[in-house]
């Protein structure tokens, strides 16, 4: 058996359509409930829906042998797993973004609102650039509008949010996407049933 974390919410519906087309359905997955797991006794597969910046402790400690976290959370937590297959799902930016008419002031160190320091801190020391980080747990982009922060570090996907609070994207700082991960010990041990299911994930996965 694999046992599959998945993130929960549109992300995770994606991605367990992904799964399904792959051929490791798990049809009772559809049924309108709350159940948290479901198996596949003939395809060998287990999945489990978990909060999505949860994905990769499952997966590090081996409570599931593969999951599904997007980028944005591997680059913050760098957790100790493989990265096996971008799945081209859940396309989106980090970027630094702030008000449209935004100078940065070098005398002083940038206040940075963000859901994601470490993504904050690695950049802006790359640039030498002193940063005094707020961290912060939603809504970000509301920061910079009440002068809690100059700058926020978040995730654009289509611009919206930002364009209708005042604020533009200042700064790419990585495309971010969907990946297949796997545990590290899980890969050794089940190597031909977890490279089987990523190659047929691969075949399913959307171009580029
Ligand atoms: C994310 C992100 C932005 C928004 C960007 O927020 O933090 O707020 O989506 O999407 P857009 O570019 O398509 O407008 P999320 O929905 O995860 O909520 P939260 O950060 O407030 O928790």
């Amino acid at each position: 058996m694999i046992y599959v974390a998945l993130p929960k919410g549109r992300l995770g519906e994606s991605v367990y359509a992904l799964f399904e087309r792959a051929g490791y359905d798990c049809p009772a997955i559809r049924e309108k409930n709350r159940k948290l797991i479901f198996e596949n006794e003939r395809a060998g597969i287990s999945f489990f829906w978990v909060k999505p910046s949860d994905v990769a402790i499952y997966v590090e400690r081996g409570a599931a042998d593969l999951g599904v976290a997007g980028k944005d959370i591997l680059l913050e937590y760098t957790p100790d797993v493989y990265e096996l297959l971008d799945l081209h799902l859940g396309k989106c930016r980090m970027c630094v973004a702030g008000p449209e008419d935004f100078r940065d002031d070098i005398a002083r160190p940038l206040k940075v609102a963000t859901k994601f320091p470490n993504i904050a801190r690695r950049h802006y020391s790359a640039q030498s650039r002193e940063i005094d980080v707020i961290h912060l747990n939603g809504s970000i982009e509301l920061a910079p509008l009440l002068h809690l922060s100059d700058v926020i570090v978040d995730i654009v996907e289509t611009g919206k949010t930002l364009l209708e609070n005042h604020l533009t994207p200042l700064e790419t700082i990585v495309p971010i996407s969907a990946r297949l991960i796997a545990n590290r010990v899980s890969y050794k041990f089940k190597n031909a049933e977890i490279t089987a299911l990523s190659a047929a994930l691969a075949e399913q996965t959307p171009e580029e």
